[in-house]
């Protein structure tokens, strides 16, 4: 297929047989459940000094990241993501540990559930069941009870609202419900915008087929670090093609020199996404950069986030690059719901 196709509901229904687009379309509405989930959850506030360790991986763990992102410089603690199967060695019974796995049966999540409770930590889980869900049951650890049917990359409401909640709970964060609510109203005013009934040169739809064809490097920085990252991941498993995310100034002392084979070696493009809040110099050096590369670019975009509070404007981005993700998967003419790949190789794990 190519970037010709109309992104209209009907030619992405065509592609899109598990309905991956609802659930992208849904995120207002995901968001104001998972409020209402962690709060039914009853989770008792208890301050550990130590900070917040989000312990998950993939789909699970990016909420910890945008959280992160959304409380900025907000977090009076420290919040760190584990990503593998050990916590690090400062984690004590005075640190909160989120296990966070939408399956419930990820393997490094379930050994870092272990982990914690080895160190004597704080455990809070957020999943839908599984082995996880049965442990946390038999050890009496509470558990945030998350909807099922979606992909765990799809419930990423879920993942970050949980997170959000933990840090205010466990005093490395502030609540931040009313950021939350706003967030969501905003959102849905922009599912409108860049969703498949919105326009055919809405954002969404005129970066997919920008995007179309090449190998997206995608640049963040500060609030918006985590979203390019969550770019790059929801790109690589909707759409099914490489795309890389990386960080400014950072990129600018090491990636910006890889720009000038790139032509040689394929068709490669570049989004920045910025931010009004962001550092001055890091503004320049998007601007900076994107001059630099434009000739070795097929397509460049620089994108601002939408709204006031930090939570409105991340979280403008998300949508923006999770409906990106998804046109691109039509334009390709893939269903963008299966990770087939990441399946074997959990069921390959699993198999000794
Ligand atoms: C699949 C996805 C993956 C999973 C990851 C961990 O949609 O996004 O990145 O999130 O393999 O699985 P869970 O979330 O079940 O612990």
């Amino acid at each position: 297929m190519s970037a010709t196709v109309d992104l209209t509901s009907d030619a992405i229904a065509a592609v899109d047989a598990s309905g991956a687009l609802a659930d992208v379309l849904g995120l207002p509405d995901q968001l104001r459940d998972a409020m209402w989930r962690v709060e039914s959850a009853g989770l008792e506030p208890r301050d550990t000094p130590g900070g917040l360790i989000v312990a998950g991986m993939g789909g699970s763990a990016i909420g910890g990241a945008l959280a992160r992102g959304i409380l900025g410089d907000r977090a009076s603690r420290p919040i760190v993501l584990a990503r593998w199967y050990d916590l690090p060695s400062w984690t004590t019974p005075d640190t909160t540990v989120l296990c966070t796995s939408y399956s419930g049966n990820t393997e490094e999540t379930l050994a870092l559930y272990e982990a914690a409770g080895a160190l004597g930590a704080r455990r809070i889980v957020a999943t839908i069941g599984g082995k996880l869900a049965d442990a946390a049951r038999a050890d009496g650890v509470p558990v945030v009870p998350l909807p099922g049917g979606f992909q765990p990359r799809a419930a990423v409401a879920y993942s970050l609202v949980a997170a959000l909640e933990v840090a205010g709970l466990c005093g490395a964060g502030e609540r931040l419900h009313a950021e939350i609510d706003v967030a969501a109203a905003r959102a849905e005013r922009l599912v409108a915008e860049w969703g498949p009934d919105g326009p055919e040169d809405s954002l969404a739809k005129e970066i997919a087929r920008g995007l179309h064809g090449t190998v997206p490097q995608v640049a963040g920085a500060g609030l918006t670090a985590p979203v390019a990252y969550r770019w790059k991941t929801q790109i690589n498993e909707n759409a099914k093609t490489p795309c890389f995310s990386h960080e400014l100034p950072e990129l600018d002392h090491n990636e910006i020199e890889g720009w000038e084979g790139a032509p040689e070696l394929g068709r490669f493009s570049a989004v920045f996404l910025d931010d009004s809040d962001l550092h001055p110099r890091s503004r320049q050096l998007i601007e900076l950069t994107r001059g630099l590369i434009a000739s070795q670019a097929s397509a460049s975009y620089r994108i601002e986030t939408i709204g006031d509070s930090r939570a409105e404007r991340l979280i403008s981005l998300v949508l923006l690059g999770d409906l990106v993700s998804i046109y691109l998967a039509v334009l390709r003419g893939v269903d963008p719901t299966p990770v087939t790949i990441i399946e074997h190789l959990k069921g390959a794990l699993a198999g000794g």
